[in-house]
C-alpha cells in the first residue's frame, strides 16, 4: 500500500495523506541553518550544532506523534472555525492534502471550506533562515474574512539543557517585537552574540510571545486559545516559554489570491555591536535588517527558490543514469544522491530517530558518507577530510566523535574503535580518486587540534596503518579494541551494570580479541595508500604497504577462514565468533562482503564460496541479514549486539549499510544478477508498494529493515542518517553500473545484470561531460570501451582535456 507517488520530473515524492505510518520528513538547508519537517509541518529548526544551537523546540517521544513544529493557523472570523492548512495540529479533514518533499523544500496544502493554502517551506542557499511562503485563495463565490496565526516555540539554545534544566530555564526567556519582527533573544544579554527572530511580511492585528497566553492554560497546539477566540494580547514573554505568533487579517475577495512571507531566521551580531542604544539591552538590528527586508519580499523569495533549484540541478547532474529499471534511475538521479548530502551534512547527529544532543559528527561515519558525496562538491569534502584528520591522535587513532560547532574530538566518547583509522585512508583514496587533487597530501594538519602538532596529510594516513601495525593480536589479526565497524561487538566490554555504555566501558585489558573487519579494512586502505605512495614516487614505501595488505591477506586466510565463510572475530578467551563452532551468531554479513572487497583469498575461490554462504543463510526477501543465527540472550562477553531482540538493530537485522558490500562483492564475482537483487530488495523505491509494512520514508535509506526473527519483519527504522546511504550509492554507481572514478581517471567496468540490454549515463568528472552508452553484444560481461569511436586498451579512461566525450561499451 502506497501513501503518495513519485513525481520524477519534479524530483518529489508526494504525499496524498497526512497520516503516513509514520511522520515522513525532509530536511531544509544545506550548510549552517537546518531544519527538519514533516510531512505535517512537524520539526525544528538549528544552527550548526542541532544540539548547543537549536532554533526551536522539538518534543522527541511525545504523545501525539510528532505534535510541534511550524504551523499555521487559518480562522474563518465569520464563523469562527479554524484549521490547519497541513493537517497537524488541528488534524482537520481537509480536501485535497498534498505534502511534496523534494531537494531542500517542503510544500504542503490543502483546501477546506473553500479556501485553498500552500506553504512553501525552505532555506535559501547561503542564508541563515527558513522561508514560510504562504498562498490563500478564497475560491468561493463570496468575500470571506480570515485570520492567519502563525506559531513557532523558541528552544533555549542548548537543546538538553533545555529538556532539563527547569529551574534556571523558566527565568531567562526573554524577547523582543518590533514591526513585524519577534525577536527571541534568551541569554543575548550576556554570553550570546546571536539571536533568532520570526519576521511577517504583513502588518500585524497582533502577537504573542508568551506561550501560555497563546495557547491558553492546558491546552495544546491543537486548540490554541487565542486562534479560537481569534484575538491575541500582545503579550511579551519575560520567563516561561517563548513563542513567536503572528496574528494578520485577510479580507479575500472571491478568486482573491494573497501571499503571506515569514521568515525564521539566526542572525549574530559582532560583539562590539550587540546593543543599540549601547548599554542597553535592545538588540542593534542593523546587520540583520537587510536580510529581513530581502527575503520578505516576494520576488526575492521566488528568486533563492529558483535559486535552490538550480543548485540542485547542477548536484544531480554530475552523476545521471537511464536503465531499464526505474527504481535505479530514481534512487541514483535523485534520491540516494539527495540523501548522502543530507548524511554528510548533518552525520548521526539530527533527524526523527537522532535527536540532536546526543551525537556529534562521527569519524567513522563521516569518513564513509564522504563516499557518497564527494562527486557533488569536492571543496566541501576536502575540507571535512582535513577536519576530520585534525581530530586525529598522534598515535594514529583517532577520536570517534567530534563536535561540529567547535571542530574538537570528543572526550566523553574517547577513542580506540580501531576501525575507525583506516576510514581516513578510505576517503581520501576517494578524494584523490574524484579530484586528481594531490596537494591536499602535503597539506599540514594537526594531531588532536594542537597547534605545532601539523604534519602533511600524507604522514596522518601513514599513521592510520600503522595503529593497526601496532595492535596485532595472537592471531595477526588487528585487535578490536572498543568495537569496530559494529559498534555493538562489544569483546572487551563484560557489562553486567544496567546503563552503562557498552562503547566505552572496558573491563578487559583488549590484548586478545582480533576482528577480520578491521583486517579487510586495513588491506582495503594499506592497498589505497601503496597506491597513493606510488604516485607520490615512494617506490619502496608503496612495496612496503603492498606487502602488509599481502601478509594480513593471508593471515585471514590461514586464521580467519571458517570453512565455509569468513569468521567475525576471536573474543576475548581467544574462540571464534561468527564460526559454525558457534551456537547462535554463526555467520556474520561484514565480513564476507569486506574480505571479499579486500581480495582475500581470491585465487583459492574462498569469496565464492563466502557469498554462495551468505546467499543460502541470510539472503531473505527484505533483504541480508546481519547475522545468523540471531542471540537469543545475552552473551556477556560479545556486549551489546546480544542485549537486541532477535531480529533488530546489529542483531540479525537487515542491517541496510552492509549490504551494498556484498553488491560489490558479486559486483566483483561477476554476479551480475545477484548483486542487482541485492541491491533492489533494499531500495526505497522498490519497497514503496509495501510501504504498509516497511513504514519509514520510501525515499530514502533507514539503517534498519526488521530481520525474520522479529515479528515485525520487513519494517524500516531509522531512517535517513546511516551510511547506508553512501555505499549504496557506491554500489550501484561505481560497481553495478561500473562508472568508477580511480586515481588516473574514470574506470569503466560495467556488470550488466542478464535482464538489461545496456543503460547510459552522463558523468561530470575532471572537468569532462563523459556520455557513456552502455550495450549488450553477447550473454558474457567482458567490456570493449571505445571513446569518440576510437578502441580504448583496457577500461580506464584517461583524464581528457576534452568538454566533452562520448564513450561506447559494447558487454559480452
Ligand atoms: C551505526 C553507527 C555506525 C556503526 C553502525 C553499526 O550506524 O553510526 O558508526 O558502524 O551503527 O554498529
Ligand atoms: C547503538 C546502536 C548502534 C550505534 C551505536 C552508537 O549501539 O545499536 O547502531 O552505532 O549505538 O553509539
Amino acid at each position: 500500500m502506497r501513501f503518495g507517488y513519485f513525481d520524477d520530473v519534479n524530483r518529489e515524492y508526494v504525499i496524498t495523506r497526512p497520516d503516513t505510518p509514520l511522520p515522513w520528513i525532509n530536511y531544509l538547508g544545506m550548510r549552517d541553518f537546518f531544519s527538519l519537517i514533516s510531512n505535517t509541518a512537524g520539526g525544528y529548526a538549528f544552527y550548526q550544532d542541532a544540539r548547543l544551537r537549536r532554533i526551536t523546540r522539538y518534543r522527541y517521544n511525545n504523545v501525539p506523534l510528532d505534535m510541534g513544529g511550524r504551523y499555521l493557523y487559518l480562522r474563518d472570523d465569520e464563523g469562527g472555525e479554524f484549521w490547519s492548512p497541513t493537517w497537524m495540529p488541528t488534524r482537520h479533514q481537509a480536501e485535497d492534502y498534498t505534502c511534496r518533499h523534494g531537494m531542500g523544500y517542503t510544500h504542503i496544502g490543502s483546501t477546506y471550506r473553500g479556501i485553498r493554502a500552500d506553504v512553501r517551506y525552505f532555506v535559501p542557499l547561503d542564508a541563515t533562515l527558513e522561508i514560510w511562503d504562504l498562498t490563500v485563495e478564497n475560491l468561493t463565490e463570496s468575500p470571506r474574512e480570515l485570520s492567519v496565526f502563525s506559531s513557532v516555540e523558541f528552544c533555549l539554545w542548548d537543546a538538553q539543557d533545555d529538556a532539563t534544566n527547569f529551574q534556571r530555564n523558566l527565568n531567562i526567556g526573554e524577547v523582543e517585537v518590533h514591526d513585524s519582527v519577534i525577536y527571541h533573544k534568551t541569554e543575548y544579554r550576556e554570553r550570546r552574540d546571536h539571536f533568532a527572530y520570526f519576521a511577517c511580511s504583513e502588518p500585524l492585528t497582533g502577537f504573542e510571545t508568551q506561550r501560555e497566553a497563546f495557547l491558553g492554560a492546558y491546552r495544546g497546539w491543537e486548540r490554541p486559545q487565542a486562534v479560537e477566540r481569534g484575538v491575541t494580547s500582545n503579550s511579551l514573554s519575560v520567563g516561561w516559554s517563548p513563542v513567536g505568533v503572528h496574528h494578520v487579517r485577510l479580507r479575500l475577495a472571491p478568486g482573491e489570491v494573497r501571499r503571506v512571507i515569514f521568515l525564521l531566521g539566526y542572525h549574530e551580531n559582532p560583539p562590539d555591536r550587540k546593543f543599540d542604544p549601547p548599554g542597553s539591552h535592545t538588540i542593534d538590528k542593523t546587520t540583520v535588517a537587510p536580510v529581513i527586508g530581502k527575503y520578505l519580499q516576494p520576488g526575492q523569495v521566488d528568486g533563492a527558490f529558483a535559486a535552490l533549484r538550480t543548485a540542485w540541478d547542477g548536484l544531480l547532474n554530475v552523476f545521471q543514469v537511464v536503465s531499464p529499471d526505474e527504481h535505479v534511475n530514481r534512487m541514483v538521479n535523485i534520491w540516494n544522491a539527495y540523501q548522502c548530502m543530507i548524511t554528510f551534512n548533518l552525520s548521526r547527529s539530527a533527524s526523527y530517530f537522532e535527536s540532536g544532543i546526543g551525537r556529534g559528527m562521527g569519524f567513522r561515519d563521516s569518513n564513509q558518507d564522504l563516499l557518497g558525496f564527494v562527486h557533488m562538491v569536492p571543496e566541501r569534502a576536502r575540507e571535512r577530510l582535513l577536519d576530520l584528520a585534525a581530530t586525529q591522535l598522534e598515535d594514529g587513532g583517532a577520536y570517534h566523535q567530534y563536535q561540529p560547532l567547535t571542530k574538537r574530538g570528543n572526550d566523553s566518547v574517547g577513542s580506540n574503535f580501531n576501525d575507525d583509522p583506516a576510514w581516513l585512508v578510505l576517503s581520501t583514496a576517494a578524494y584523490l580518486k574524484e579530484t586528481g587533487d594531490w596537494g591536499i597530501l602535503d597539506v599540514p594538519v594537526p594531531y588532536e587540534n594542537m597547534p605545532g602538532t601539523e604534519t602533511p596529510l600524507l604522514e596522518h594516513l601513514q599513521r592510520c596503518i600503522q595503529y593497526t601495525q601496532d595492535r596485532l593480536g595472537p592471531h595477526g589479526l588487528p585487535l578490536i579494541g572498543r568495537a569496530d565497524w559494529n559498534d555493538c561487538l562489544n569483546l572487551n566490554t563484560f557489562s553486567d551494570q544496567p546503563g552503562e555504555s557498552f562503547q566505552t566501558t572496558e573491563n578487559r585489558n583488549g590484548q586478545v580479541a582480533e576482528s577480520t573487519v578491521i583486517a579487510a579494512l586495513f588491506i582495503l586502505a594499506a592497498k589505497e595508500l601503496a597506491e597513493i605512495s606510488a604516485h607520490q614516487g615512494l617506490t619502496e614505501e608503496s612495496v612496503r604497504l603492498n606487502r602488509l595488505a599481502a601478509d594480513m591477506a593471508e593471515t585471514v586466510q590461514r586464521s580467519g577462514w571458517d570453512g565455509g565463510w569468513f569468521l567475525r572475530a576471536y573474543d576475548h578467551f581467544g574462540e571464534p565468533v561468527g564460526s559454525q563452532a558457534c551456537d547462535e551468531g554463526q555467520i556474520f554479513i561484514e565480513p564476507q562482503g569486506l574480505c571479499t572487497m579486500a581480495g582475500v583469498g581470491l585465487a583459492e575461490g574462498l569469496p565464492y564460496t563466502a557469498l554462495d554462504a551468505v546467499h543460502a543463510r541470510l539472503t531473505t526477501e527484505h533483504g541480508i541479514l546481519l547475522l545468523q543465527p540471531a542471540f537469543t540472550r545475552y552473551h556477556l562477553h560479545l556486549g551489546e549486539i546480544t542485549s537486541y531482540p532477535p531480529g533488530f538493530k546489529e542483531n540479525a537485522s537487515i542491517f541496510c549499510h552492509t549490504n551494498p558490500w556484498v553488491m560489490i562483492a558479486e559486483a566483483i564475482l561477476g554476479h551480475t544478477d545477484r548483486a542487482l537483487e541485492a541491491y533492489l530488495r533494499i531500495n526505497p523505491s522498490q519497497r514503496e508498494a509495501i510501504s504498509d509494512l516497511h513504514r519509514c520514508e520510501p525515499y530514502v535509506y533507514a539503517q534498519t529493515i526488521a530481520g525474520a526473527d522479529s515479528p515485525r519483519f520487513g519494517e524500516a527504522k531509522n531512517s535517513w542518517l546511516t551510511g547506508t546511504a553512501a555505499w549504496n550509492y557506491v554500489a550501484i554507481t561505481q560497481w553495478i553500473l561500473g562508472i568508477r572514478p580511480d586515481y588516473d581517471g574514470l574506470r569503466i567496468e560495467p556488470v550488466l545484470p542478464t535482464g538489461w540490454e545496456g543503460f547510459s549515463v552522463t558523468r561530470h568528472y575532471r572537468g569532462t561531460t563523459y556520455e557513456i552508452k552502455v550495450q549488450r553484444q553477447g550473454p558474457g560481461n567482458d567490456c570493449v570501451v571505445r571513446v569518440d569511436g576510437q578502441p580504448l586498451e583496457g577500461t580506464l579512461l584517461p583524464q581528457s582535456a576534452k568538454e566533452s566525450v562520448a564513450v561506447e561499451v559494447e558487454i559480452g
